[in-house]
């Protein structure tokens, strides 16, 4: 099949082929023939690898993760059109669909028979440990998207299912109400920091999902990796996060609602034979050596990348802020290959990713490495 977009918002330029109306079924059925063969067999093109759908698919982070572990993705979804064109470079031969969820039509999914897992990410800004103390219509928002994805995937005919999101009490109190209403056979939950499956970065999330999926998540081997082991040229012995303040505590005065601690630029430096603090979308980390007068570094889209363990030659665009943006918003190919397989990935598997940060690697931002020089 070949690589077909479809853009259901008339906004966005991102479509090759534009689909509205009732040609959208003509489509669906031409997709479910894709999927399922002719004669609706489970195991699609002939691939024999089982089906991927990724909702909320940003740059491609689960998309990866899935292939690592032996999956076909056929169908991406997406309201950025950044971030889908990011995908559709590193996922060739997959339907990329540009449009809101939920969608207003009927979604291309492969049929009932199909052997195919779904996975989504909905957008955790809004629920977010930084965010939730401020707009709450903007959380209920995203509370929404949380339920509406969760309910979709558990009434899909998907064989299997998972969804990502942050660890946050909101997002798990949504989950627990939403556990008493769904299938036990259908719906699950737990809250793994991807830190201990090996990911070189803090980062405590809560995988839902299908019973089969979640019990995986659970019996996952604990590993760990720092900084140095997926960056093998570090530019200096620490890194400095943009967090220059400790997490809110109220205010036990009343006086204000939160107090912060300012960090010193020293506090702020971690070293680099740990795991990095958690990647998030708006900020570089950078290279610094503590006690010195010497110059912060950024640190490159490459070196971003491997902390959220991208594979060697991942293609972010040329848009260096939104790149950092879709490597943020990822959920890190490491731990989406672990949770579809149970396994840990080989060492040469691991040691592949980490050839990203080498200044010699073509993805490596070769600007920035001859900033440092100077
Ligand atoms: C957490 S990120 C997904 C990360 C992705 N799973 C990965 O591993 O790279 C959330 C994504 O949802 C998209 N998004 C936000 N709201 C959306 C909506 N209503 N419909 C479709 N996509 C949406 C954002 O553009 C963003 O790419």
């Amino acid at each position: 099949m070949q690589a077909t977009d479809i853009c259901r918002n008339g906004a966005l330029s991102c479509a090759r082929v534009h689909v509205c109306g009732s040609q959208t079924v003509g489509m669906q059925l031409a997709l479910k023939d894709a999927f399922c063969g002719a004669a609706g067999g489970s195991e699609g093109r002939g691939t024999g690898r089982v089906k991927f759908v990724d909702l909320f698919c940003g740059c491609g982070g689960a998309s990866s993760g899935a292939v690592d572990a032996g999956y076909e993705v056929v169908l991406a979804v997406d309201v950025c059109e950044y971030a889908l064109s990011v995908h559709r470079v590193n996922h060739v031969g997959c339907v990329h669909i540009c449009t809101t969820l939920p969608p207003s039509e009927p979604l291309p999914l492969p049929a009932d028979g199909c052997v195919w897992h779904l996975h989504g990410s909905p957008p955790c800004t809004r629920v977010s440990k930084a965010y939730q103390q401020r707009d709450s219509a903007e959380r209920q928002n995203a509370l929404a998207i949380i339920e509406w994805y969760t309910r979709f995937a558990v009434f899909s005919s998907a064989t299997s299912w998972s969804m990502e999101q942050v660890a946050t009490p909101v997002v798990i109190e949504c989950l627990q109400q939403l556990s008493k209403c769904l299938a036990r056979t259908r719906f699950d939950y737990e809250v793994i920091d991807l830190m201990d499956i090996g990911v070189p970065q803090h980062r405590k999330r809560v995988i839902a999902g299908s019973p089969d999926v979640v019990s995986r998540v659970r019996r996952l081997a604990r590993w760990r990796q720092s900084v140095k082991d997926v960056i093998p040229f570090p530019r200096a012995t620490h890194l400095r996060t943009y967090m220059m303040n400790s997490n809110p505590k109220p205010d036990p005065t009343g006086n204000k609602k939160w107090v912060y601690k300012r960090y010193s630029d020293d506090e702020a430096c971690k070293p680099i034979t740990d795991p990095a603090p958690t990647v998030v979308a708006r900020h570089f980390f950078r290279w610094a050596f503590p006690n010195t007068d010497s110059k912060l570094v950024l640190f490159s889209v490459g070196e971003m990348a491997s902390l959220q363990t991208f594979p060697h030659g991942y293609f972010f665009g040329d848009k260096k802020r939104k790149a950092m943006r879709c490597i943020g918003n990822a959920l890190p190919p490491l731990a989406m290959q672990q949770i579809l397989s149970g396994r840990k990935p080989s060492r040469q598997r691991t040691q592949k990713r980490s050839v990203l940060a080498d200044p010699a690697s073509p993805s490596y931002d070769r600007r920035l490495h001859a900033t440092f020089k100077k």
